[in-house]
């Protein structure tokens, strides 16, 4: 949440800031800023509003260096007087976090001050300023010991023909150009512009100047940090033709799955090390990371019979975790930034625990406090709306899983790339539009299904909520009379997910409980009893088979084009829903 991009040394420092601002606004969209500084000048401009309202402006911002922000509101309502950079004399800043202190520091020490912006940012910019004795490592010193809470500052001062860059707990790079170098939030905002990178650590600050990157650690110390290769790719960052990046991601499922598939036998035999001995499993994550973990304990619970507890990030940190040295947490991030899951996943290791990361981001946070990684490699997703990076995950889990039950990786591998090429076929010559526009019209849709469908229905439900803003919910198809009937009416739509023949009849009961009180259902599934015994009752969408365990891929992309075929008959842009980001890295 909230992007980041600074570059120095760079003629038209920026648009080039500008440009690759724009490649992160998955990351916050509500207002955005930039700030140039020419020979000890500062300008800057800052609007509520998308990056390229700030088109207009650029060129009152010149000079080779500059720093930029897409903003994702927490202190502060979207506003230009709250977007970043906010500035105070010869210092220009903007941050992605939380001070958590700003208002006991505001009243220490600007007591009466008039500040312009209602955010916990312009704290440090005041604080910079205050403190400044013309030693910006000094200046650096008095300030950030004083702030608490989290954060990636970037800054510009009048004095210094750099930019400097500081860290604590969210995660900010920085890269090495010719006569040049960046910084940036994200990997994906440096593509094609540096193929090195050094990560910083908690407690870092960086001086970026055109002749390279001074480091220092938290105790304000010289030190090095390596450099390592960028992997972001800017192929990856095109639409290709694709009118929006979640239904691109969507087409990439395949190529997630096999992927991750390959990458997993190649780690394998590190992950095993660590799963040795296990003999209680905890799954942690937010969103849809959480709900994958759902189908994570089914698979790991069916293959290897080891208790799987599932937890969202957010509520496990604060339950007094009991672990052992034998319980393993599997920690699951697409961005491996999400405050919630990085801080849950600090605790349980400080706690004895193992730590299993299962994501798609290799330099991250919860990579590093892992004890082993599991890729998922999905690649960039830009959408805020999590897709492939969800199949992903599964097909992890489910290799996982065999590994925990000594099972044969290759052949489940194997699987996996059979089940690929059946979500390919299908991404093509599926037909969701008539029940996409019974969603749209609808008051609400209910999603259910039993066992690892109803893990799936509650993914459907989140992807429809987030992107189409319509009511959604998902459900156990058994729960349904006992709760959830009471909303059904001929306003409502239920999609039934029905992908295994042994439970088929139990969730056609509540099919049919449904239909006798006048509500339209959908059923998705590949049981061909089912379909026989329901046609005519609901709208059937008759899918492959890929097998019980296998199946909830499959389902799922139906699921995600559902809800990107929906979320554009109300005219809702897929990829940047309102109020969301795709990483949050505040609590
Ligand atoms: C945000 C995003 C979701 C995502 C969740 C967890 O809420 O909007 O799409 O599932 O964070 O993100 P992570 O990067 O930890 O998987």
């Amino acid at each position: 949440m909230c992007g980041i991009v600074g570059v120095t040394g760079v003629k038209g420092a920026s648009g080039v800031v500008y440009k690759r601002l724009s490649l992160l606004e998955y990351r916050g969209y509500d207002s955005a800023g930039i700030a140039s500084l020419d020979n000890g000048k500062i300008s800057f401009c800052k609007r509520r509003g998308r990056v390229f309202s700030l088109a207009g402006d650029l060129k009152n911002l010149h000079g080779d260096t500059a720093i930029g922000h897409t903003r994702w509101a927490t202190h502060g309502k979207p506003s230009d007087e709250n977007a970043h950079p906010h500035t105070a004399g010869k210092f220009s800043v903007v941050h992605n976090g939380i001070i958590e202190n700003y208002s006991a520091l505001k009243e220490k020490f600007f007591s009466g001050v008039k500040f312009f912006s209602e955010t916990d940012t312009e704290i440090v910019a005041r604080l910079l300023n205050y403190f400044y004795d013309g030693d910006i490592l000094n200046t650096l010193k008095k300030t950030l010991p004083l702030l608490q809470g989290s954060y990636a500052l970037v800054v510009i001062c009048a004095d210094f023909d750099g930019i400097i860059v500081a860290r604590h707990k969210n995660p900010v790079i920085v890269g090495y150009g010719k006569n040049c170098a960046y910084t940036a939030s994200d990997l994906s905002a440096l593509a094609g512009l540096c193929t090195e990178i050094s990560v910083l650590e908690d407690g870092d600050t960086a001086f970026l100047t055109k002749h390279g990157i001074e480091f220092y650690n938290s105790e304000f110390e010289r030190t090095e940090r390596s450099k390592r290769e960028n992997p972001a790719q800017s192929a990856e960052l095109e639409l290709n033709g694709c009118p929006h990046y979640m239904l691109k991601e969507i087409r990439e499922v395949p190529s997630s799955i096999i992927k991750t598939a390959d990458a997993y036998i190649c780690t394998r035999d590190k992950i095993k090390r660590y799963l040795t001995g296990a003999d209680r499993i905890i799954i942690t994550g937010c969103g849809t990371a959480y709900n994958s973990g759902l189908i994570g304990k089914r698979y790991i619970e069916s293959f290897a019979r080891i208790p799987v507890e599932v937890e969202t990030a957010g509520e496990f940190r604060y339950k007094q975790p009991i672990v052992t040295k034998n319980t393993v947490v599997i920690a699951i991030s697409q961005s491996g930034e999400t405050a919630d899951t990085v801080e849950a996943a600090r605790l349980v290791k400080s706690l004895g625990a193992k730590v299993i990361a299962v994501t798609n981001s290799p330099y991250s946070e919860l990579t590093r406090i892992a004890d082993a990684a599991v890729p998922v490699e999905a690649g960039q997703e830009i959408c805020v709306a999590a897709t492939k990076s969800y199949t992903g995950q599964l097909s992890a889990l489910y290799l996982l899983a065999l590994t925990l039950a000594d099972k044969d990786e290759k052949e489940g591998a194997e699987a996996l790339k059979v089940a690929a090429d059946i979500i390919a076929r299908t991404i093509e010559h599926t037909d969701i539009g008539t029940l996409a526009e019974a969603c749209a019209r609808s008051s609400g849709v209910y999603f259910i299904g039993r066992d690892l469908d109803f893990a799936v229905a509650t993914e459907g439900s989140l992807k429809l909520k987030e992107i189409s803003y319509v009511p959604s919910e998902g459900y156990p198809a058994g729960e349904l009379k006992h709760g959830t009937l009471a909303l059904i009416d001929i306003k409502t739509v239920s999609v039934c997910i029905i992908c295994d023949g042994e439970l088929a009849k139990k969730s056609e009961n509540a099919v049919e409980q449904i239909i006798s009180r006048k509500g339209k259902v959908a059923v998705i599934t590949n049981v061909p009893e089912t379909v026989n015994r329901l046609k005519g009752k609901a709208e059937i969408i008759e899918i492959e088979d890929c097998g019980k365990f296998l199946s909830p891929l499959l389902s799922a992309v139906i699921v995600q084009l559902l809800a990107y075929k929906t979320a554009l008959l109300l005219d809702r842009d897929p990829d940047k829903p309102r109020n969301l980001a795709k990483s949050v890295t505040v609590e």
